[in-house]
């Protein structure tokens, strides 16, 4: 039985618990495309990197990553001997090594630059577990279920975030295809309706072909699919005991539960690639904790994810026979109602919307009193409920690529959906 917290430590007077998103928080822009059907992809081995990644690392990447880093953490020493040692490591093997400061510092600084992520408040309190040294799938795996246990923390969660090894050049890399840790199968059927998670009804058919057996209910957990150069992919299946979820109950409507409906307590993204002073991280799977509003308002809201509004309408007694009834707006409201009562009843820390914009806006002046411009990206700031409602409606960002930072490559993201790139 896979960890389901509990539903009754009732403690509701408790405060939710202090909440941060992200890094990564995605629920506006950026929108992908329903996982439809489409062809069935071939099983296949190592699939290509993205050639731009097999680049030598570029001197001047590296010298601006470590002028930002001595000037931002003097016990770090001095800068020009460091400089110098880079340079030259560089000039004879197209790339250099991280020290275990400069890992930590860059993956935080490159949550600090996430222009869509809402939750940067603690940018530099994210744990940063290296594993650069992880070769075969099952120190990959091994290390990946570390993350999970120790990020969940039975409900406390920890920005945590696992460096696997640099993308070295004119050399294939390892990496997992899914696009999180944790993310539930889809399953269409002949009629068409599907079971489960929508936007992986590609990816649950590539994994299957790969071997998967699967459950078909609408939460089964997708094994992790982790492709390392010289061998096929490899399935691992996640424990039981390293995935907590939450099922979920509306604090007044008994028939929610009935619903049985439930979410992961912990979004871990693992395909984006991390960027630090010019060395590339294809492999760098990073988790925040939830906003409300991701649930509630996007996985299982959105007409190509759960699709639950018109149902959450019905049960409420809503008119949906016009749209002046506002019975959308009424049902994403009771949502995401239930999504944060339904976490906190369980003690696992999420974020409502309003608290984290508030949360941002101390971001956004912290930051510039040290001198920093905070890159933002309005449509992926704002929260997709009562957006005006929140400060971070009212007013513009700046929009900087600033690094180090996180970077969601095409192939990346198509393998993350469909479980085959080009
Ligand atoms: N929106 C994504 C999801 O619903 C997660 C993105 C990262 N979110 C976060 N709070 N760190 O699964």
């Amino acid at each position: 039985m896979r960890q389901l917290a509990s539903r009754t430590g009732s403690d509701l007077s408790q405060p939710a618990p202090t909440p941060r998103t992200c890094p990564g928080t995605s629920h506006t822009a950026g929108r992908l495309t329903s996982a439809d059907s489409g062809p069935c992809p071939a099983p296949g081995s190592q699939q290509s990197p993205d050639p731009s990644l097999y680049g030598e690392v570029d001197a001047d990447a590296a010298e601006d990553f470590l002028r930002l880093y001595h000037a931002e953490c003097p016990h770090a020493g001095p800068l020009e001997p460091r400089l110098k040692q880079v340079r030259s490591t560089i000039d004879r093997i197209g790339t250099y090594l991280h020290t275990d400061g400069e890992l930590e510092f860059g993956a935080r600084v490159a949550w600090r630059n996430s222009s869509r992520c809402i939750g940067r408040l603690y940018w530099n309190s994210l744990r940063v577990l290296d594993r650069r040294g992880a070769r075969t799938p099952d120190e990959i795996s091994t290390h990946l279920v570390t993350h999970l246990r120790e990020a969940t923390n039975s409900g406390r969660i920890r920005p945590t975030i696992s460096i696997f090894a640099p993308a070295m050049p004119h050399r294939p890399y390892a990496r997992v295809w899914n696009e999180q840790l944790i993310r539930y199968a889809g399953y269409r059927s002949e009629s068409g309706a599907v079971i489960g998670d929508p936007r992986y009804v590609e990816f649950t058919r590539a994994v299957q072909n790969l071997g998967w057996i699967s459950k078909g209910t609408p939460f089964d957990i997708l094994p992790l699919v982790i492709d390392v150069p010289g061998e096929p992919p490899h399935l691992h299946e996640l424990p039981e005991d390293a995935i907590l979820e939450v099922p979920l109950r509306h604090p007044e409507h008994d028939w929610f539960a009935e619903m049985d409906m439930r979410w992961h307590a912990v979004p871990a993204i693992s395909n984006m690639r991390l960027e630090i002073g010019g060395i590339n991280y294809p492999f760098a799977p990073f988790n925040g904790w939830y906003m409300g509003t991701e649930i509630g308002s996007r996985n299982l809201a959105d007409s190509n994810r759960y699709d639950l509004v018109p149902e959450v309408a019905r049960r409420l007694g809503l008119d949906t026979s016009t749209e002046i009834s506002l019975w959308r707006d009424r049902a994403l409201v009771e949502l995401n109602i239930a999504v944060l009562y339904s976490f906190a009843l369980a003690k696992v820390k999420i974020a409502d919307h309003h608290t984290e914009s508030r949360r941002f806006l101390t971001h956004l002046d912290k930051e510039e009193r040290a001198g920093r411009v905070v890159p933002a990206q309005w449509s992926w700031i704002v929260p997709p409920l009562s957006g005006s409602a929140t400060p971070v409606y009212h007013r513009y960002y700046d929009e900087a690529d600033q690094h180090p930072n996180f970077y969601l490559d095409d192939h990346a993201a198509e393998l993350g959906q469909s479980g085959h790139s080009g």
